[in-house]
């Protein structure tokens, strides 16, 4: 289980000299708006991610006043201490300087929630494939090289079909073809793996929440055409040159796995036919699967929830917060109403936060 048992913050937007110490289970802080609450969710996934789900621009994460912003946080097994300027990083876990920030996000896993990152469900292509490819990340590792070689090699073949490099395509397309069916075949067994857990334990929190019996599906689809077995390299080597003209005259390869692409289903009916509140809870609904596989693997990832009850009504709030109990995770959420549904069976720490001070209650 990750915790966080002591976090400090500073100089990141409005939070400055904070230091806080979070209870291993709910950690809830109350504000009125605009006095720190999503910035001190950002700061967190900050830490996990060295990137903010907010913005690119690191000046705008910078306290108005400063420079640069620290963010430190001791778990039961790391120190972390990240800080950053606008053109300088510096990112060290447990005094050692680290070089590679993939590394971070196993050190410090991180699930968030929250409205400023998306809904999965009816989402973006891009926002589905950055929830997929967390989960895949996590329960192996090993397939970040995979998209970080997939991202070169994509851009060497738009150079080439861009400049009409014939010559060399053949060898980038069998490199691609290689990657492009180990990074599908990664998404298919996590994807199966989703699913298997959802039909055993998840479908009696989806009937409680919905009043109802209600089938949650979801179909994966790869990026490539539906000709292509995905994870055979050599079917997408076969499609690559056998369109090699093609490509040629479109200029850039407009399939892969840059352009895979997740449906969701409730009772059949496709995503976009939902309503709103529908389209949030599965959302959530799919999250809770997502943390729910990494803690079976023994991860437990830390969970922050933004704005809870402008996300949620009263009812489904003490269900997801009783299921997160259950689970033993780490939360850190937000709310402007001091008065959440809190289950008795949990332990929650309660902080509030005013001007950017963060004070327990
Ligand atoms: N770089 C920065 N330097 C100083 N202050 C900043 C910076 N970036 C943002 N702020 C300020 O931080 C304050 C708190 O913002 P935040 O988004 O955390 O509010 P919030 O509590 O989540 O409010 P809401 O309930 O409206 O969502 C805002 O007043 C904002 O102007
Ligand atoms: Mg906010």
């Amino acid at each position: 289980m990750t915790v966080i048992n002591k976090l400090f913050i500073n100089q990141f937007r409005n939070l400055n000299n904070q230091l806080i110490k979070p209870g291993k289970n709910i950690n809830l802080f109350i504000a009125d708006n605009a006095q720190g609450k999503t910035n001190l969710i950002e700061a967190i996934y900050y830490l996990g991610h060295n990137r903010s789900f907010k913005t690119k621009i690191i000046k705008e994460l910078i306290n108005i006043d400063n420079d640069n912003f620290q963010l430190n946080a001791i778990t039961d097994t790391h120190k972390i201490k990240l800080e950053k300027y606008r053109k300088k990083t510096i990112i060290n876990i447990n005094q050692q300087r680290l070089k590679n920030t993939s590394e971070l996000a196993q050190i410090l896993p991180i699930q968030i929630i929250t409205p400023d990152k998306g809904f999965i469900v009816n989402g973006t292509p891009k926002n589905k494939r950055s929830y997929l490819d967390w989960g895949v990340f996590h329960v192996k590792p090993t397939i970040s090289s995979y998209f970080k070689n997939y991202n070169k090699t994509l851009k060497n073949i738009n150079l080439l079909l861009l400049s009409n490099k014939v010559q060399e395509l053949n060898f980038w397309f069998l490199e691609i073809a290689k990657i492009s069916a180990k990074i599908n075949q990664a998404r298919v067994d996590y994807t199966n793996q989703l699913k298997k857990i959802h039909s055993n334990e998840i479908l009696p929190l989806l009937s409680e929440l919905f009043n109802s019996v209600k089938i949650f599906d979801y179909q994966l689809k790869s990026g490539w055409p539906k000709e292509v077995n995905a994870s055979d390299y050599q079917s997408i080597y076969q499609y690559l040159t056998q369109n090699k003209t093609f490509l040629l005259k479109t200029k850039y390869l407009n399939y892969g796995p840059h352009k895979a692409n997740i449906k969701f289903f409730l009772n059949s009916k496709e995503e976009f036919f939902l309503s709103r509140g529908q389209q949030k809870t599965l959302s959530i609904v799919f999250w809770l699967t997502q943390i729910l596989i990494l803690v079976k693997s023994g991860t437990n990832p830390i969970v922050l929830i933004d704005d809870i009850s402008s996300e949620l009504d009263e009812k489904k709030i003490k269900i997801i917060l009783h299921y997160l109990n259950t689970l033993n995770v780490q939360i850190f959420m937000t709310n402007i109403n001091p008065n959440l549904p809190l289950n008795k069976d949990g332990n929650t720490n309660i902080f509030h936060i005013n001007k950017g001070v963060i004070t327990p209650l």
